[in-house]
């Protein structure tokens, strides 16, 4: 038995192997302040296990259909209305496990092998291994602050050329929190449109933005696929529910993959997920993310003073990219040590891409504020002693 030669371009997560140790280091006895993944502390939201409680108790659970349970769809749909004043086909939504499972879907009816396909770099770490999944080849476009670290469309129009089929794009991103403004948007969508090419618009971050809320792709075009999940805003990272708008005519193409790969997405948190829009978890879900805005201008001050530099606003998701080139040339050395000796974990630049990467550390604000001050105070006593020469 051999495994599929396809497994060598597959790279495993970085911040796995951090999570990994760090919780070595607890079963020792050490207290480790989490600032490496990008999941928030809090619990599913209390209408959520409500209603999943009454459901167990009186569904019998079975596959729903491959495209999503209809009042799920008709649900999402009302809130494509709300949130960005779009009216949008029920029938061009999918519910699928995770977006995940919606980038799965997405670059299943789209790559073909050798098909180039740019990302952002730095950028979401799975987009290249989906990528590579379905023989297609990742071309990371190195971007930096001057782009809000982000795909521009400048950027498209020099790098696209005959064998480049179309992009991914990230707003809110991680790993730098930035967000594209509604102008930048607009004019990227509307360039790689005019190549022809295809868009795929993660916006899984979406719901979770300081400053100006994020215009949907959706509001330029409607060829555009759209991806997003009830993993990060709706607070519901283990129920394992995506989904993703698709243009009309990749309908059938999409409802005959998902049929194959997944049969269905999960029917328990489908169940659930069509409570998320009820105004009372609407509230609950604002009150969090003002949280988030809280530890967020705590993390970012206390970097600030301590000496990194954040050389892009970060304005959405939770996370916050730190320049750290002043403490030494290799940030995945940099994290090694902030693990090992002062108890806080972070994820080094390398995990999200080739450039630049050892300037950079992602600090996620997933922990209280408390336990975020207590690391800052951490860093800046570790930092007094930092010798990066040993
Ligand atoms: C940018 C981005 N896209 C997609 C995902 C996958 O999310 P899901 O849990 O919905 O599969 C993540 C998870 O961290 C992410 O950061």
């Amino acid at each position: 038995m051999k495994i599929a030669d396809r497994m060598v371009s597959i790279k495993p997560f970085e911040v796995m192997a951090i999570l990994a140790r760090a919780r070595q280091l607890e079963a020792a006895g050490l207290d480790i302040i989490h600032m490496e993944i990008g999941e928030p502390d809090f619990p599913p939201p209390p209408l959520m296990i409500e209603a999943a409680h009454q459901q167990l108790k009186n569904n019998p659970l079975r596959y729903t259909a491959a495209a999503g349970l209809e009042p799920l769809r008709e649900a999402l749909s009302a809130d494509y209305q709300r949130r960005y004043g779009l009216r949008l086909d029920p029938r061009r939504i999918f519910l699928t496990p995770g977006a995940s499972g919606a980038l799965m879907l997405a670059l299943g009816v789209l790559v073909n092998p050798s098909d180039h396909v740019l990302i952002a770099d730095p950028g979401y770490p799975c987009y290249p291994n989906f990528i590579r999944l379905f023989e297609g080849i990742p071309r990371r476009i190195p971007v930096g602050p001057d782009s809000g670290f982000n795909l521009s469309a400048a950027g498209v129009r020099d790098a696209f050329d005959e064998r480049t089929r179309g992009i991914i794009l990230a707003s809110p991103s991680n790993p730098t929190g930035t967000v594209l403004s509604a102008g930048a948007l607009h004019a990227l969508v509307s360039e790689v449109m005019a190549h022809q090419g295809f868009l795929v618009s993660d916006e899984i971050y979406h719901g979770l933005e300081y400053g100006v809320p994020s215009d949907s792709a959706l509001t330029v075009s409607d060829e555009v696929f759209v991806i997003n999940s009830f993993s990060k805003f709706y607070g519901m990272t283990g129920w394992r529910l995506g989904w993703m708008v698709v243009p009309d005519a990749f309908v059938d193409a999409v409802e005959k993959l998902a049929q194959n790969l997944f049969i269905a997405a999960p029917t328990l948190p489908q169940l659930v997920a069509v409570h998320a829009f009820d105004p009372r978890n609407l509230l609950e879900l604002e009150a969090r993310r003002q949280v988030l805005l809280e530890r967020r201008n705590v993390l970012r001050d206390g970097l600030l003073e301590l000496g990194f530099q954040l050389p892009a606003n970060p304005e959405g998701a939770f996370y916050i990219y730190a320049d750290v080139s002043k403490w030494g040339p290799d940030s995945g050395w940099l994290a090694h040590h902030l693990l090992e000796e002062a108890g806080v974990a972070v994820t080094p630049g390398r995990d999200f891409g080739d450039h630049d990467p050892e300037r950079y550390l992602r600090f996620c604000y997933t922990a209280p504020v408390p336990r975020i001050q207590e690391g800052l105070e951490r860093i800046a006593h570790f930092l007094k002693v930092w010798d990066p020469k040993r």
